[in-house]
């Protein structure tokens, strides 16, 4: 037969749907009721007033038949749980690490490892810190310090690796800081803080050979390791023609350690681990872990979410998986880039995000702009988004406020929960939103708690 080759232009989801969980449609009025109850803070609304839930991929994400069947399997002991074996042996195979600490989630990890290697007057940078990072720094008296590259900074710049991390700013830090003042490096893959950009491997490298020279141990924040690796490979010559697996185990090889939130790229609704290679270090780790997580082998997680974690790992390295998701929502990007939507670009691995500064001029930023587009894609169209801006931080560890380095509406998206069409409806809502955005007034702050106040603030709208 001879028929021509066949190459789709739709993007199909690699899987099939296997059980479904209903949508609830809201009105407009239901929805402004709703939002006014929880004091204008998305975190506050209930999932059941929500028609499409954007507010994180943590923990968010569709399990496969084979990890439900893990679980099933699952053994529940206290100490020395088969389950816990199976996770250990799936975390060394893909990130090499010699001890490996079970948390119940991400900032499990950076409790133990921050209490047990930061103090007052110590610096930890990173390329950008996550938020509960930069709390659990911060409350052991550290300083969180962001060394994105500037062009990590420009949400118009088309560049492949906007999250690397400045390795001069890096180098003189150290050069004038040395080892006594900073405890650790970290680097976020992808950096989430920074619009979901990968770093690349030849920035991980060189930070890993920084580190080693002036003999400070690096820890990447490895929550979207699986994304940032899929990044590397279309996007960094050399890696064209690798596995997914084989550039994780060539990333994590320079890093001493690492903290990992398997509620992202573990494909998991809970879970975490620190990761490293230090003995010393290790045994005061789980020392730590023993009074704040539980026993060095479960940590804080079942024995069934141990078998989720291990069989996630795995299932997240899948390059036809990775292609879907990212190709995805860089559809969603074309689409509001015809619309004329600033958003920063390229798109992220885990989240697409709108620069609400620039859609929104006429908010000052500490009427916080991207916390009122965030709450107009709620009232007009059910989408719950998170603000990734002055609300979450411009506070100051003194007590007083600055504007962000940006204002950004973060859309992250479940892993393996909506499809195309949910994609469709959200450029939707966008682009009519867009075309009436000069209507939106900011808002202001009527109670809030002195750490990670987006959480639990109330706040008033000005208009
Ligand atoms: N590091 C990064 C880069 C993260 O994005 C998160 C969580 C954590 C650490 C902490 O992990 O939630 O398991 O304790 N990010 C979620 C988000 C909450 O919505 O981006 P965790």
């Amino acid at each position: 037969m001879k028929l021509n080759e066949f190459y789709p232009k739709t993007l199909i989801e690699p899987f099939r749907i296997h059980s479904v969980e209903p949508l609830r449609f809201t009105t407009r009025a239901e929805r402004q009721k709703a939002l006014k109850k929880a004091g204008y803070n998305p975190f506050l609304l209930s999932s059941q007033q929500v028609i499409i839930d954007l507010l994180t991929d943590s923990g968010t994400g569709a399990m496969s038949s084979n990890q439900w069947a893990g679980m099933l399997a699952s053994d529940e002991s206290y100490a020395g749980a088969a389950s816990f074996y199976r996770f250990e042996a799936a975390v060394k195979d893909i990130m090499g690490f010699n001890h490996v600490i079970p948390t119940h989630q991400g900032r499990g990890a950076e409790h133990i490892l921050f209490s047990c290697i930061a103090k007052k007057g110590d610096i930890i940078p990173n390329n950008n810190h996550f938020d509960t990072t930069r709390a659990h720094i911060e409350n052991n008296g550290a300083q969180a310090l962001d060394l994105v590259v500037k062009e990590g900074r420009v949400p118009s710049l088309v560049l492949p690796f906007k999250g690397n991390i400045d390795l001069d700013r890096l180098e003189m830090l150290l050069a004038e800081q040395g080892r006594n003042r900073v405890p650790a490096i970290l680097l976020t893959v992808t950096n989430n803080s920074g619009g979901g950009q990968p770093v690349s491997m030849d920035n991980i490298r060189q930070t890993g050979a920084i580190a080693k020279k002036y003999h400070v141990p690096f820890f990447l924040d490895a929550c979207r390791y699986a994304e940032n690796c899929y990044f590397i490979k279309t996007r960094e010559k050399g890696y064209e023609t690798s596995s997914i697996i084989e550039i994780a185990r060539e990333m994590f090889s320079y890093a001493d350690g690492c903290t990992m939130s398997a509620k992202k790229d573990g494909l998991a609704n809970i879970g975490g681990f620190l990761a490293l290679n230090d003995d010393t270090l290790a045994r005061r780790c789980r020392n730590m872990e023993i009074l704040v997580e539980g026993f060095p082998t479960y940590g804080g997680m079942a024995g069934y979410d141990m078998e989720a974690v291990a069989k996630g790992l795995y299932e997240a390295l899948d390059e036809e998986y990775l292609s879907y998701r990212i190709r995805s929502i860089a559809s969603l990007g074309e689409k509001l880039a015809l619309a004329k939507i600033p958003i920063v670009k390229p798109t992220g691995g885990h989240a697409l995000y709108v620069n609400a500064a620039e859609m929104l001029p006429h908010i000052e930023p500490l009427q916080y702009p991207a916390w009122s587009l965030t709450n107009a894609l709620y009232l007009l169209g059910g989408i719950r988004a998170v603000e990734i801006g002055s609300v979450m931080f411009g506070m100051q560890p003194d007590g007083t406020e600055k504007p962000a380095a940006q204002e950004l509406v973060r859309l992250a998206f479940p892993r393996r929960v909506y499809t195309q069409s949910h994609i469709d409806y959200i450029a939707e809502v966008l682009t009519c939103l867009n075309e009436q955005k000069e209507v939106l007034r900011g808002y202001r702050i009527v109670s809030q708690e002195p750490v990670l106040r987006h959480f639990t603030a109330r706040f008033a709208y000005l208009g």
